[in-house]
């Protein structure tokens, strides 16, 4: 038994999106999994970060967002709404995000959620340590995560060379940059697409794909983001001259080269150790 939290954005509860989150919720109580569960917009949750998440101040001159979320975590002094979400999230062994996509990107509570919870000294700045333990290292590794997402447009449309750019880019921020950053292994994006029209019958199957994504929770290979720390970034910044040296941008943190054919290649090839070498 694994325990899941259930992170979901939108008031209406006949919307696909709450919808996802209600199957989610049954297939894992099905499987026998612990959920957790947090209805945003159900909860009231605070979406903006301000000053009121630091009701005791370490600097009382000038509001430093990082320098005040460092001293209320560190110090047992942040608001009790952040606290609480932490502690779901530390008790977790997955976390799945389930939003309708607005303007690209998930809707302002949930963004605020990221922003207020996602704390200095947790999920950044881990351990008073820099960026030593970032991407695939930090305060939530060993979890791991997935995006639930509702769609308003037709999947054309974020197609490969669709005009509105491939989903799995334009939600690179989330994917790597919110949940692969503090270590989470983040599970490919499930979305269901064209969601503002969808009828019966498409929701019926949306259902059924998204059952399925759901039970294998625990089984399907994550993401293959580059970690920082495994030789790939030897400063720790730019990825080596070495690596994918055809790629730039975005798509060159995925490490593309499928685990069977690097296993085929070190048989082919063994790598010898050093030992194996000395007389
Ligand atoms: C503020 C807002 C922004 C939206 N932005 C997008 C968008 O960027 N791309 C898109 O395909 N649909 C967009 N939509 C449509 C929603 O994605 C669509 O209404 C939603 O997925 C329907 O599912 P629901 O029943 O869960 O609300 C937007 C809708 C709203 C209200």
């Amino acid at each position: 038994m694994q325990k899941v939290l259930i992170v979901h954005a939108h008031p209406e509860p006949t919307s696909v999106t709450s919808q996802l989150a209600e199957i989610a919720s049954e297939t894992l109580k099905a499987q026998g999994h612990e959920v957790m569960r947090s209805d945003l917009y159900g909860m009231g949750w605070k979406a903006v970060f301000d000053g009121r998440d630091f009701p005791v101040r370490a600097n009382q001159e000038r509001l430093s967002f990082i320098d005040e979320s460092g001293h209320a975590f560190a110090k047992g002094l942040q608001t009790p709404d952040v606290e609480e979400e932490q502690r779901k999230i530390l008790a977790a062994d997955a976390v799945i995000l389930v939003f309708p996509l607005w303007w690209f990107s998930m809707p302002a509570i949930m963004k605020g959620w990221i922003d207020r919870v996602w704390a200095f000294g947790l999920a950044y700045g881990f351990e008073g340590a820099g960026n030593t333990y970032r991407y695939g290292e930090g305060g939530f590794a060993g979890k791991r995560a997935m995006l639930g997402v509702s769609v308003g447009g037709p999947a054309q449309d974020y197609s490969a060379r669709g005009i509105n750019g491939p989903l799995d880019q334009l939600l690179f921020p989330i994917t790597h940059g919110t949940l692969f950053f503090p270590g989470m292994q983040v599970l490919p994006t499930f979305a269901v697409y064209g969601a503002g029209s969808i009828d019966a019958e498409g929701m019926a199957a949306a259902e059924a794909a998204w059952r399925s994504r759901v039970e294998r929770l625990f089984d399907d290979a994550p993401l293959a983001f580059r970690p920082q720390n495994g030789g790939d970034y030897p400063d720790r910044h730019v990825l080596a001259d070495h690596v994918a040296p055809h790629l730039s941008g975005l798509v060159a943190h995925i490490d593309h080269e499928p685990a069977e054919k690097k296993k085929a290649a070190e048989a082919a090839f063994p790598v010898q150790r050093e030992e194996e070498l000395s007389p």
